[in-house]
């Protein structure tokens, strides 16, 4: 028999009977995209959709503490996004200490461990001072781990990881031969993490723009045309039992 989650059973439309707690995604990983859209909709300025993005941030983060998901990555910006006006960059540079100054409280409560992923040196002070100081509080905690995409790229992530890996070969420090797949992955930002078992991207767009190239060799992908802004629960809920439906064969039978 399977066990049903009872938080599940609660909302009056949500659609999640079907949600099973041994087969939750343990890592959900998204692509949170549409805030422009959203503003634009609504004759608003782009950044009035990447603040309401924030309150979704906080809903999806909820949700993924409550039905146990492991690890929820974020993707917050990439290192294309700097081809945007310095206004917008310093816009969404600035959304992470805002995020954090009203949630960190909830976030320790909940026993959630803010990590990130991404060049993380060469993003500004305030950006950097705010989410070190997240992580130094969170690092005990051994709940959800909330892993924000920061000025992440996968293709810089992968020749970074290269560069190392030669020069770890060159000074002995691992052999040529002793090189797997592995191996490799502990070069990545996503080092110690597991590859993630879903992927969503909201706002009607299908394609990974960068994200987790080599992570996501066999990640379930699931899109909507939702907004980002309007992403909430029953949303994510939907795609937790979509994927639930899912055959994983790793390229076995
Ligand atoms: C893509 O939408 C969205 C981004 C580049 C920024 C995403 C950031 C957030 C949702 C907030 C992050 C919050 C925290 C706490 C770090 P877009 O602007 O490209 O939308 P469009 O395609 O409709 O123009």
């Amino acid at each position: 028999m399977s066990k049903k989650l009872p938080f599940f059973n609660k909302g009056k439309n949500i659609k999640n009977d079907f949600i099973r707690a041994e087969s939750v995604p343990k890592h959900v990983a998204i692509i949170m995209d549409g805030n422009g859209r959203w503003a634009k909709k609504r004759g608003l300025p782009r950044i009035a959709g990447h603040k309401e993005g924030v309150n979704a941030v906080n809903k999806i983060v909820r949700a993924a503490h409550k039905c146990n998901v492991q690890i929820l990555t974020l993707y917050a910006f990439s290192t294309e996004n700097w081809k945007r006006p310095a206004s917008e960059i310093e816009f969404l540079m600035k959304l992470p200490k805002e995020f954090l100054h009203i949630y960190l409280p909830e976030l320790m409560e909940n026993n959630v461990q803010i990590k990130t992923i991404g060049d993380f040196e060469a993003l500004p002070e305030y950006t950097k001072e705010a989410v070190q100081y997240a992580k130094d509080q969170t690092k005990n905690n051994d709940g959800l781990i909330l892993n924000f995409a920061l000025n992440y790229g996968s293709r810089y992530e992968i020749i970074k990881a290269i560069k190392q890996l030669m020069t770890d070969v060159n000074g002995s420090k691992v052999s040529i031969d002793s090189l797997d797949e592995k191996v490799f992955s502990e070069y990545l930002y996503t080092q110690g993490l597991s590859d993630p078992d879903l992927l969503i991207r909201t706002s009607g767009e299908m394609r990974l723009s960068n994200f987790l190239l080599w992570q996501s060799a066999y990640t379930e992908f699931w899109f909507t045309d939702v907004l980002w802004p309007d992403f909430n629960e029953e949303v994510f809920l939907q795609a937790i039992e979509d994927y639930q439906y899912r055959i994983r064969r790793y390229g076995g039978v």
